[in-house]
Protein backbone atom coordinates (compact mmCIF):
# COMPACT_ATOMS: atom_id res chain seq x y z
CA UNK A 1 0.00 0.00 0.00
CA UNK A 2 1.14 3.61 -1.16
CA UNK A 3 2.05 5.93 1.64
CA UNK A 4 0.50 9.17 0.66
CA UNK A 5 1.55 12.59 1.86
CA UNK A 6 -0.68 15.74 1.23
CA UNK A 7 1.47 18.68 0.27
CA UNK A 8 1.22 22.34 0.82
CA UNK A 9 4.29 24.23 -0.20
CA UNK A 10 4.68 27.51 1.07
CA UNK A 11 7.41 29.55 -0.46
CA UNK A 12 6.71 32.63 1.96
CA UNK A 13 5.52 32.87 5.46
CA UNK A 14 2.40 31.69 5.40
CA UNK A 15 -0.63 31.87 8.03
CA UNK A 16 -2.30 28.87 7.10
CA UNK A 17 -3.96 27.19 10.04
CA UNK A 18 -5.52 29.90 11.33
CA UNK A 19 -8.65 28.69 12.23
CA UNK A 20 -7.99 25.21 13.73
CA UNK A 21 -5.24 27.15 15.66
CA UNK A 22 -7.16 29.40 17.51
CA UNK A 23 -10.54 27.04 17.71
CA UNK A 24 -8.41 25.27 20.72
CA UNK A 25 -7.54 28.28 22.91
CA UNK A 26 -10.19 29.20 25.63
CA UNK A 27 -8.93 32.93 25.77
CA UNK A 28 -9.51 34.24 22.02
CA UNK A 29 -12.38 34.81 20.77
CA UNK A 30 -13.71 35.27 24.72
CA UNK A 31 -16.95 37.86 24.76
CA UNK A 32 -15.50 41.40 26.49
CA UNK A 33 -17.11 44.37 26.88
CA UNK A 34 -15.71 47.78 28.47
CA UNK A 35 -15.52 46.37 32.00
CA UNK A 36 -13.87 43.04 31.18
CA UNK A 37 -10.32 43.62 29.45
CA UNK A 38 -8.90 40.79 27.55
CA UNK A 39 -6.53 38.37 29.45
CA UNK A 40 -3.47 38.53 26.79
CA UNK A 41 -2.15 41.60 26.29
CA UNK A 42 -1.80 41.15 22.70
CA UNK A 43 -5.63 40.88 21.81
CA UNK A 44 -7.83 43.88 22.19
CA UNK A 45 -11.81 43.82 22.25
CA UNK A 46 -13.32 44.33 19.78
CA UNK A 47 -17.36 44.05 18.48
CA UNK A 48 -17.89 42.30 21.49
CA UNK A 49 -14.90 39.80 21.37
CA UNK A 50 -11.11 39.26 22.37
CA UNK A 51 -9.24 39.11 18.82
CA UNK A 52 -5.91 40.21 17.31
CA UNK A 53 -5.45 44.03 15.80
CA UNK A 54 -6.59 44.29 11.65
CA UNK A 55 -4.06 43.22 9.42
CA UNK A 56 -2.75 40.47 12.00
CA UNK A 57 -3.33 37.12 12.74
CA UNK A 58 -3.49 34.62 15.62
CA UNK A 59 -0.83 32.09 15.64
CA UNK A 60 0.11 29.52 18.45
CA UNK A 61 3.96 29.80 19.74
CA UNK A 62 5.10 27.05 22.19
CA UNK A 63 0.97 27.03 23.34
CA UNK A 64 0.97 31.04 23.54
CA UNK A 65 -1.21 32.90 21.43
CA UNK A 66 0.71 35.92 19.75
CA UNK A 67 -0.92 37.98 17.12
CA UNK A 68 1.57 38.17 14.14
CA UNK A 69 1.18 40.17 10.57
CA UNK A 70 -0.54 38.27 8.01
CA UNK A 71 1.35 37.42 5.24
CA UNK A 72 -0.63 37.42 2.02
CA UNK A 73 -0.51 34.59 -0.22
CA UNK A 74 -0.69 35.96 -3.90
CA UNK A 75 -0.05 33.25 -6.29
CA UNK A 76 -0.93 29.70 -5.93
CA UNK A 77 0.73 27.17 -8.65
CA UNK A 78 -1.59 23.66 -8.54
CA UNK A 79 -2.53 20.53 -10.95
CA UNK A 80 -5.57 18.91 -11.23
CA UNK A 81 -5.33 15.76 -8.95
CA UNK A 82 -9.04 14.47 -7.88
CA UNK A 83 -9.68 14.18 -4.95
CA UNK A 84 -7.23 16.49 -3.96
CA UNK A 85 -7.56 19.40 -6.34
CA UNK A 86 -10.62 19.58 -8.83
CA UNK A 87 -11.13 21.92 -11.21
CA UNK A 88 -14.04 21.97 -13.14
CA UNK A 89 -13.39 22.68 -16.70
CA UNK A 90 -16.90 23.60 -17.97
CA UNK A 91 -16.66 26.15 -15.64
CA UNK A 92 -12.96 27.43 -16.68
CA UNK A 93 -14.39 27.52 -20.07
CA UNK A 94 -17.87 29.04 -19.21
CA UNK A 95 -18.28 32.26 -20.46
CA UNK A 96 -20.11 33.28 -16.96
CA UNK A 97 -18.44 36.63 -15.60
CA UNK A 98 -17.29 34.56 -12.54
CA UNK A 99 -13.90 35.02 -10.86
CA UNK A 100 -12.20 31.83 -12.21
CA UNK A 101 -8.78 32.39 -10.98
CA UNK A 102 -9.59 33.87 -7.48
CA UNK A 103 -7.82 31.26 -4.68
CA UNK A 104 -11.05 32.59 -2.45
CA UNK A 105 -14.06 32.99 -4.59
CA UNK A 106 -13.09 30.88 -7.81
CA UNK A 107 -16.49 28.34 -8.16
CA UNK A 108 -14.02 26.09 -10.79
CA UNK A 109 -11.62 24.55 -7.86
CA UNK A 110 -12.78 22.63 -4.84
CA UNK A 111 -11.38 19.50 -3.56
CA UNK A 112 -9.34 18.12 0.26
CA UNK A 113 -6.42 20.92 -0.50
CA UNK A 114 -8.40 23.15 -1.17
CA UNK A 115 -11.06 23.75 0.95
CA UNK A 116 -9.04 23.75 4.39
CA UNK A 117 -6.99 26.27 2.85
CA UNK A 118 -10.42 28.40 2.21
CA UNK A 119 -11.30 27.60 5.54
CA UNK A 120 -8.32 28.98 6.88
CA UNK A 121 -8.55 32.03 5.01
CA UNK A 122 -12.35 33.13 6.70
CA UNK A 123 -10.18 33.46 9.73
CA UNK A 124 -6.63 34.65 8.48
CA UNK A 125 -7.93 36.53 5.49
CA UNK A 126 -4.33 35.53 3.85
CA UNK A 127 -5.76 35.32 0.22
CA UNK A 128 -6.54 39.00 -0.35
CA UNK A 129 -6.51 39.12 -4.62
CA UNK A 130 -4.68 35.74 -4.59
CA UNK A 131 -4.96 34.13 -8.15
CA UNK A 132 -4.75 30.32 -9.11
CA UNK A 133 -2.86 29.30 -11.75
CA UNK A 134 -2.72 25.41 -12.88
CA UNK A 135 0.39 24.03 -13.74
CA UNK A 136 0.80 21.25 -16.00
CA UNK A 137 2.78 18.80 -13.91
CA UNK A 138 4.30 18.96 -10.52
CA UNK A 139 7.21 18.28 -12.31
CA UNK A 140 10.37 16.34 -12.83
CA UNK A 141 14.55 17.82 -11.87
CA UNK A 142 16.27 17.00 -15.35
CA UNK A 143 19.76 18.83 -16.96
CA UNK A 144 19.91 20.94 -13.66
CA UNK A 145 16.21 22.01 -14.27
CA UNK A 146 12.35 21.55 -13.49
CA UNK A 147 9.90 20.85 -16.42
CA UNK A 148 8.46 23.63 -17.80
CA UNK A 149 5.51 25.04 -16.29
CA UNK A 150 5.28 22.47 -13.58
CA UNK A 151 4.24 23.43 -9.80
CA UNK A 152 7.97 22.60 -8.71
CA UNK A 153 9.32 25.58 -11.49
CA UNK A 154 6.91 27.89 -10.32
CA UNK A 155 8.04 27.35 -6.54
CA UNK A 156 11.91 26.98 -7.56
CA UNK A 157 11.69 30.41 -10.14
CA UNK A 158 9.62 32.16 -7.39
CA UNK A 159 6.63 32.36 -9.58
CA UNK A 160 4.43 31.28 -6.72
CA UNK A 161 3.75 31.72 -3.09
CA UNK A 162 2.31 28.52 -2.55
CA UNK A 163 2.08 24.72 -4.30
CA UNK A 164 -0.53 22.86 -4.30
CA UNK A 165 0.01 19.46 -4.93
CA UNK A 166 -0.17 15.87 -3.70
CA UNK A 167 3.18 13.36 -3.59
CA UNK A 168 3.59 10.11 -3.09
CA UNK A 169 5.88 9.84 -0.46
CA UNK A 170 7.33 6.43 -1.32
CA UNK A 171 8.29 8.12 -4.95
CA UNK A 172 9.62 11.17 -4.22
CA UNK A 173 12.58 12.45 -5.98
CA UNK A 174 15.90 13.24 -4.06
CA UNK A 175 15.23 16.81 -5.74
CA UNK A 176 12.33 17.25 -4.39
CA UNK A 177 13.42 16.09 -1.14
CA UNK A 178 16.24 18.40 -1.44
CA UNK A 179 13.47 20.98 -2.20
CA UNK A 180 11.07 20.16 0.38
CA UNK A 181 10.97 20.51 4.05
CA UNK A 182 8.07 18.05 5.47
CA UNK A 183 6.73 18.72 9.02
CA UNK A 184 3.29 18.78 10.40
CA UNK A 185 1.08 15.58 9.55
CA UNK A 186 -2.32 17.05 9.87
CA UNK A 187 -4.42 13.95 8.83
CA UNK A 188 -2.83 10.56 9.85
CA UNK A 189 -4.68 6.95 9.68
CA UNK A 190 -1.53 4.69 10.00
CA UNK A 191 -2.91 1.53 9.58
CA UNK A 192 -4.07 2.41 6.12
CA UNK A 193 -0.27 4.33 5.40
CA UNK A 194 -2.28 7.56 4.46
CA UNK A 195 -0.90 10.77 5.83
CA UNK A 196 -1.45 14.71 4.90
CA UNK A 197 0.62 16.96 5.94
CA UNK A 198 2.51 20.12 5.27
CA UNK A 199 5.37 20.48 3.25
CA UNK A 200 8.15 23.33 2.94
CA UNK A 201 10.68 24.57 0.92
CA UNK A 202 14.29 23.74 2.45
CA UNK A 203 15.05 27.47 2.41
CA UNK A 204 11.86 28.46 4.31
CA UNK A 205 12.55 30.09 8.18
CA UNK A 206 13.14 26.72 10.09
CA UNK A 207 11.34 28.58 13.34
CA UNK A 208 8.34 29.19 11.97
CA UNK A 209 7.99 25.80 10.02
CA UNK A 210 8.32 25.03 13.73
CA UNK A 211 5.99 27.17 15.01
CA UNK A 212 3.43 26.04 12.08
CA UNK A 213 4.03 22.56 13.69
CA UNK A 214 3.25 23.63 16.89
CA UNK A 215 -0.34 24.05 15.53
C1 LIG B 1 -18.95 42.60 31.08
O1 LIG B 1 -18.49 41.27 31.08
C2 LIG B 1 -18.42 40.68 32.36
C3 LIG B 1 -17.73 39.32 32.22
O2 LIG B 1 -18.19 38.63 31.09
C4 LIG B 1 -19.84 40.58 32.92
O3 LIG B 1 -19.80 40.03 34.22
C5 LIG B 1 -20.43 41.99 33.02
O4 LIG B 1 -21.78 41.91 33.41
C6 LIG B 1 -20.37 42.67 31.63
N1 LIG B 1 -20.75 44.05 31.77
C7 LIG B 1 -21.57 44.66 30.92
C8 LIG B 1 -21.82 46.11 31.17
O5 LIG B 1 -22.08 44.07 29.97
C1 LIG C 1 -18.91 22.63 -13.09
O1 LIG C 1 -19.21 23.91 -13.57
C2 LIG C 1 -20.44 23.99 -14.25
C3 LIG C 1 -20.56 25.38 -14.88
O2 LIG C 1 -20.21 26.38 -13.96
C4 LIG C 1 -21.56 23.69 -13.26
O3 LIG C 1 -22.82 23.74 -13.91
C5 LIG C 1 -21.34 22.29 -12.68
O4 LIG C 1 -22.30 22.03 -11.68
C6 LIG C 1 -19.95 22.17 -12.09
N1 LIG C 1 -19.70 20.78 -11.72
C7 LIG C 1 -19.35 20.42 -10.51
C8 LIG C 1 -19.11 18.96 -10.30
O5 LIG C 1 -19.20 21.24 -9.61
C1 LIG D 1 -7.13 43.90 -4.44
O1 LIG D 1 -7.47 44.40 -5.72
C2 LIG D 1 -8.35 45.53 -5.69
C3 LIG D 1 -8.76 45.87 -7.09
O2 LIG D 1 -7.70 45.72 -7.99
C4 LIG D 1 -7.63 46.68 -4.97
O3 LIG D 1 -8.49 47.79 -4.88
C5 LIG D 1 -7.23 46.24 -3.59
O4 LIG D 1 -6.46 47.24 -2.95
C6 LIG D 1 -6.40 44.95 -3.62
N1 LIG D 1 -6.17 44.47 -2.28
C7 LIG D 1 -4.98 44.07 -1.85
C8 LIG D 1 -4.92 43.62 -0.43
O5 LIG D 1 -4.00 44.06 -2.57
C1 LIG E 1 11.58 25.64 -21.06
O1 LIG E 1 11.49 27.02 -21.24
C2 LIG E 1 12.71 27.64 -21.61
C3 LIG E 1 12.54 29.13 -21.59
O2 LIG E 1 11.25 29.51 -21.97
C4 LIG E 1 13.13 27.10 -22.99
O3 LIG E 1 14.35 27.67 -23.36
C5 LIG E 1 13.27 25.60 -22.91
O4 LIG E 1 13.56 25.06 -24.19
C6 LIG E 1 12.01 24.96 -22.38
N1 LIG E 1 12.26 23.54 -22.14
C7 LIG E 1 11.45 22.59 -22.59
C8 LIG E 1 11.84 21.19 -22.27
O5 LIG E 1 10.43 22.83 -23.20
C1 LIG F 1 9.47 36.54 -5.21
O1 LIG F 1 8.46 37.21 -5.97
C2 LIG F 1 7.73 38.18 -5.22
C3 LIG F 1 6.58 38.69 -6.07
O2 LIG F 1 6.94 38.85 -7.41
C4 LIG F 1 8.69 39.28 -4.78
O3 LIG F 1 7.99 40.24 -4.02
C5 LIG F 1 9.80 38.66 -3.94
O4 LIG F 1 10.74 39.63 -3.60
C6 LIG F 1 10.49 37.52 -4.69
N1 LIG F 1 11.41 36.85 -3.78
C7 LIG F 1 12.62 36.48 -4.15
C8 LIG F 1 13.44 35.77 -3.12
O5 LIG F 1 13.05 36.71 -5.27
Amino acid sequence: MLKIVGVLIASITAVLAVSSTVGSHADYLATCNSTSICPNHEVFCSEGVCRCPPNKAPVMIRWDLHCRDIVQIKRISTIEDHPWVISNASCLSSKKAVAKSSCRHSPCYSGILVDPLRSADEGGKFLDNCTITEATSVGQFKSGTWTNNSVMHHLAGNKTDLGLAIFNEPTLSPHVRAAIHFESILVGNYRNQVALGIGFPKSFDQERVHELGDR
